[in-house]
């Protein structure tokens, strides 16, 4: 659906993330004391603004990793195959991983991507998520951390997009069609 026009309501305001990240950042920086191998995994695109400000607030040593994962099908709705478009650069094998993802859905990506790396065998492995759709989810996974569970609307900004786009607004808005 390229070109319907919409606008954007916003739902969770730049200072409320700004506030979630830094309580999330305390509770991570507790579980991974003393830690001086934590790699820090983005799912990109949409976790790269969160991850950003989740890590300058970790008071910890990290490493920072990219993994992209892709579902097929149309730009609101995720399939169920995930295929892997670019892996990490690092090894995981006996180290700390912190997966950062944008959202949580049907389950279907995070899945996906922990059986994954899991199979790699780190040390510990857990999962921050900025938000949660709980309504919507197909397999059982949850999150060690999550930002916000918002019920089932189309969100963007922060990172998130909507076809690419309003990935560079500072607060979470949901969209609206107006036609
Ligand atoms: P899942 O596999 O269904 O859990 O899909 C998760 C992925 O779908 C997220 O990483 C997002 O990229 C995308 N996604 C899910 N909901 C939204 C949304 O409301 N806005 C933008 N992308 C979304
Ligand atoms: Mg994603």
């Amino acid at each position: 659906m390229p070109h319907r026009p919409y606008v954007i309501d916003q739902m969770i305001s730049a200072k409320a993330i700004s506030a979630r990240v830094e309580a999330l950042s305390h509770e991570i920086t507790a579980h991974f004391k003393g830690t001086n191998k934590l790699i820090v995994v983005g799912l990109l695109r949409g976790s790269f603004v969160f991850i950003a400000d989740l890590v300058r607030e970790l008071d910890l040593p990290v490493e920072v990793d990219f993994l992209e994962a892709s579902s097929y099908g149309d730009a609101m709705s995720s399939s169920r195959e995930v295929r892997i478009l670019k892996d990490l650069r690092g090894e995981i094998a006996g180290r700390d991983v912190l997966v950062v993802e944008d959202i949580v859905d049907t389950g279907f990506t995070l899945s996906h991507v922990v059986r994954l790396l899991k199979s790699r065998e780190p040390k510990r492995l857990e999962v921050c998520v900025l938000l949660d759709k709980p309504s919507r989810r197909e397999v059982d996974i949850k999150a060690t951390w999550t930002g916000f569970q918002i019920p089932d609307e189309f969100v963007v900004g922060y990172g998130i997009d909507f076809a690419q786009r309003n990935r560079n607004l500072p607060y979470i808005g949901k969209v609206r069609f107006t036609d």
